[in-house]
């Protein structure tokens, strides 16, 4: 509200968010033409010695004649087309529907879900300011017409709500699927786009800068988004957080005018034979606090709450998908700030679990908020516990920008992660968090530090797993995902992943329920 004049005062663009382009996907039979406005169809590299061409057309539909085929082919041969992963080629027909070939690789071979993906991603990223696109891909199977689906939803995303003219460019509207009619193929192009929306509103919660997106207004979004019956929402406020003693959540967050919050949802379907536990770092911005972070190093700050984005996208994805796991999801947000009235590195914390922790480091708040939210977690007595945040810089070091770390105690759920990522088609490597690291965090006059002494650098991810199994009790099957390094893409899109927020974890973490569902 205005003070001025009481009126509504400064735009918000809160109310926007959910107004972006939603790209739909619909399943119509493969052997009619649909009316489209542009076709999709696959191109394949022709590896074989003897071949008689390069390039060939991958499942090519029985309504497009010879003639038209033989033409396309020509066409994709003078524009040099090779067939290569995510090549695009667009073939111009005056008399009828635009043709986008995209590169499928090598025939012969099966080709991949994750090619598929891919190249779903790659035709429906090109394919702005298009109403309808007809996708007519090699359609072989169930994980296929999930995966080109999911390619199509993840590929089309783009981050509209605060482009103001009306000549922004606009996301495909509507995808056709052309599928055999077969209802495992149908079933599973629904799973694709329930699971690509979900990775969708986390890339929208990230995307949404800090100045719309405090930790009061994210727990109003997943208020207006969790609307089934089937998932229980609990959200404390800080008057509540620190009426129970949550003292690192509150801590963290008495920098800021907008205070923290803890967000708990639960899905219990009937007949679940394993309980997962899912806990979410969610920092809407770091600043780093009075150990404050470098310009450069603060601008993509706003994706530090990417940790509580995937956990709440992958439970809505779960319950909308009726997988039978018990699930509760934890999202712990605060924003990390600088005032007269924010935390000082020396400060000591006794945090929800009863053990103190010394602030050696304000910007290592990551770890403060999560070990609250770890012990509220284990009070439901979780067979499994996973949690997800953008831990450390380190993370990049280690791994690169698109290989998120894994870390537990043990090979057994680290293995079962890293499973669950490979399924979805994200890229996650199992590390350990070796016992000497634990050392490193003793302090001279608390029960923990939440940085090594002489601030040394070394192993950084791996201390943060090691601090962070403090508070996890042994023989839980726990594992820690830190997302730092992939959750936010600040160079050009590339697959199926956009510019800005990615959404990294929400499709791990739905195969990982998926997977659970057999039991612990
Ligand atoms: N949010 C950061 C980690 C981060 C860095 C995420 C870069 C995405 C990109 C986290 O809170 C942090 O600041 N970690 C510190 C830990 C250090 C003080 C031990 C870091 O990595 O520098
Ligand atoms: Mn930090
Ligand atoms: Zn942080």
């Amino acid at each position: 509200m205005c003070w001025a004049c009481s009126g509504p005062g400064r735009d918000t663009f809160a109310t926007l968010l959910f107004l972006g382009v939603v790209t739909v996907v619909e399943t119509v039979p493969r052997d009619s033409r649909p009316k489209c406005d542009v076709l999709v169809l696959g191109l394949l590299q022709n590896q074989a010695k003897q071949a008689q061409a390069p390039i060939e057309l991958a499942s090519p539909p029985t309504w497009l004649s010879a003639a038209e085929r033989a033409e396309v082919l020509a066409q994709a041969t003078a524009l040099k087309a090779k067939g290569r992963i995510e090549e695009i080629t667009r073939i111009a027909r005056p008399k009828a529907e635009l043709i986008l070939l995209v590169g499928l690789g090598g025939a012969g071979e099966k080709i991949e879900p994750s090619v598929l993906r891919k190249a779903a991603a790659s035709a429906a990223r090109v394919l702005v300011d298009v109403n309808v696109a007809g996708f007519c891909l090699p359609v072989v199977d169930a994980p296929a017409a999930q995966a080109i689906t999911e390619g199509i939803v993840l590929g089309a995303y783009s981050f509209t709500a605060y482009k103001t003219k009306a000549d922004a460019p606009v996301p495909l509207k509507k995808a056709l699927l052309l599928t055999p009619t077969n209802p495992q193929i149908k079933q599973a192009a629904k799973t694709g786009e329930i699971t690509s929306d979900a990775v969708n509103f986390a890339r929208d919660l990230i995307n949404t800068p800090a100045n719309d997106l405090y930790p009061a207004e994210f727990a109003k979004r997943v208020r207006a988004t969790v609307k089934t019956p089937a998932v229980k929402i609990k959200i404390w406020d800080e008057k509540q957080l620190f009426c129970e003693k949550m003292n690192a959540i509150i801590d963290v967050g008495k920098g800021s005018q907008h205070p923290p919050r803890l967000i708990r949802l639960e899905y219990k379907p009937r007949d679940s034979k394993a309980h997962l536990a899912l806990v979410g770092k969610g920092i809407t911005f770091d600043t780093g606090g009075y150990s404050i972070k470098p310009a450069t190093g603060m601008v993509t700050m706003k994706a530090d709450m990417s940790g509580a984005a995937a956990v709440i996208a992958a439970m809505v994805a779960i319950a909308e998908l009726k997988i039978k796991t018990h699930v509760t999801a934890y999202a712990v947000l605060a924003e990390n700030m600088v005032s007269a009235s924010a935390q000082r590195p020396s400060d000591i914390i006794k945090s929800y679990s009863g053990k103190t922790i010394e602030v050696l480091n304000t910007d290592a708040e990551g770890r403060l908020v999560l070990a609250d939210a770890i012990t509220r977690a284990l009070e439901d007595k979780p067979d499994v516990l996973v949690d997800v945040a953008t831990l450390t810089g380190a993370a990049s070091i280690a791994l690169g920008k698109r290989t998120a770390g894994a870390m537990a105690r043990t090979d057994a759920p680290r293995s079962r992660i890293v499973s669950a990522a490979n399924k979805a088609g994200e890229q996650i490597w199992g590390m350990p968090i070796p016992d000497e690291m634990r050392a490193s965090l003793d302090s001279d006059v608390a029960d923990i530090a939440n940085i090594s002494k002489g601030a040394d650098a070394s192993g950084g991810m791996l201390k943060g797993a090691a601090f962070l199994a403090e508070f996890v009790p042994e023989g839980l099957d726990w594992v820690h995902l830190d997302i730092a390094n992939v959750a936010f893409n600040d160079s050009s899109p590339y697959g199926y992943t956009p510019a800005g927020g990615t959404g990294f974890g929400v499709r791990t973490l739905i195969a990982l329920a998926t997977d659970l569902q057999g039991g612990s």
